[in-house]
């Protein structure tokens, strides 16, 4: 019998038996996979979990927050944060290569997680305890993936921030290994996790630094949060967040546009709205949003974000456009 509890209490049975006494790590990104694993396996073996997040300052607005003080106020895990902000946007100063970026966010992550799981290890060994498991949190369609042949056209370097750094010696716990997406909302639903963390839209490992149209830095970052923020806010307020597959926010900061905010003369940035609709990813349609909420969204980021003078809609669908810009 299949419902979500007994999912929960079935895997919270065999982690807690293979477990035993040891001691377990996770890495956290902020999304609806990793967040549900880590919480079955605090309800399994309770504080011989200590989860890792590191905060590249590439997440959006309010969503740092949400991992450190909401998810951990629902599940009381015991939780490391890395602030490694200033040495993201170190390594990617004067970077505009899409590519370059990716390659760059990856690299850095796993460092920042491999220092420090060792420190994880070091105060395990501290109690003695040793870690001898990492939790991912792989779903059904990505074991399917992986083991099913040619898999996806690699158009673009996929780094899965929370993914496994090659060289760390740990056995996996993959507790949604047979659940499909919905499936693992409803886990986390019924676990109590902030509805945020559950029902966030897909979002990429390098999150915002890959949509930021040219060099990362700090005030775009800012720049691309906030448009982004009322953009989400108002998406959900017409109650279709959980309709349309994702809407990427895209600030294009090498454009400059004229014009014209109160009674000036304004040269500011284009922002892009890419909202879509997808079964998987793969193909996606750009959704038809109603214009009056077009026309809030707009109006919104423009009043309320300097720097932004001009919203655009993106109408492409993939193929041929990504649905990402980089
Ligand atoms: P594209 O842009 O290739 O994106 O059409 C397809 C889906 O993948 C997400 N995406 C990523 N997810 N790491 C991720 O975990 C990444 O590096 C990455 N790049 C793109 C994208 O948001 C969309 O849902």
């Amino acid at each position: 019998d299949w419902t979500m509890a007994n999912v929960i209490d079935e895997q919270v049975a065999d982690i807690r038996e293979r477990v035993g006494d040891k001691h377990v790590i996770c890495g956290l990104s902020g999304g609806v996979d990793s967040a549900v694993a880590a919480a079955l396996v605090q309800k399994a073996v309770g504080d011989k979990l200590t989860c890792v997040f590191v905060d590249h300052g590439l997440l959006r607005k309010g969503e740092a927050e949400q991992v450190e003080r909401d998810y951990v106020a629902s599940t009381g895990v015991s939780l490391k944060v890395v602030d490694a902000q200033e040495r993201f946007l170190n390594a990617l100063a004067g970077v505009t290569d899409p590519e370059e970026k990716r390659k760059i966010i990856g690299r850095e992550f796993i460092r920042v997680f491999e220092q420090a799981a060792a420190e994880v290890v070091a105060e395990a060994d501290a109690h003695g305890e040793q870690v001898e498991f990492l939790v991912q949190g792989t779903l059904y369609p990505d074991v399917v993936e992986s083991g099913g042949g040619t898999g996806t056209a690699n158009i673009k370097s996929h780094h899965n921030v929370g993914g496994l750094p090659e060289d760390l010696q740990f056995q996996l716990i993959e507790p949604l290994r047979k659940l499909f997406k919905d499936e693992v909302r409803a886990v986390g639903e019924e676990l109590g996790l902030p509805s945020e963390i559950v029902w966030r839209q897909p979002f990429p490992g390098p999150g915002l630094g890959i949509r930021i149209i040219g060099e990362v830095t700090a005030d775009r970052l800012e720049t691309l949060r906030e448009a982004d923020a009322i953009a989400r806010e108002e998406l959900s307020r017409a109650g279709l967040d959980r309709e349309i597959w994702q809407c990427p926010v895209v600030l294009l900061a090498d454009v400059r546009s004229v014009g014209v905010q109160g009674d000036g003369r304004t040269y500011g940035h284009p922002i892009v709205l890419r909202p879509v609709s997808s079964e998987d990813a793969m193909t996606a349609d750009w959704s038809r949003l109603p214009y009056e909420l077009l026309a809030r969204i707009s109006n919104r980021i423009t009043n309320e974000v300097r720097e932004v003078n001009r919203v655009a809609l993106d109408v492409t669908s993939k193929p041929p456009g990504t649905i990402e810009w980089e």
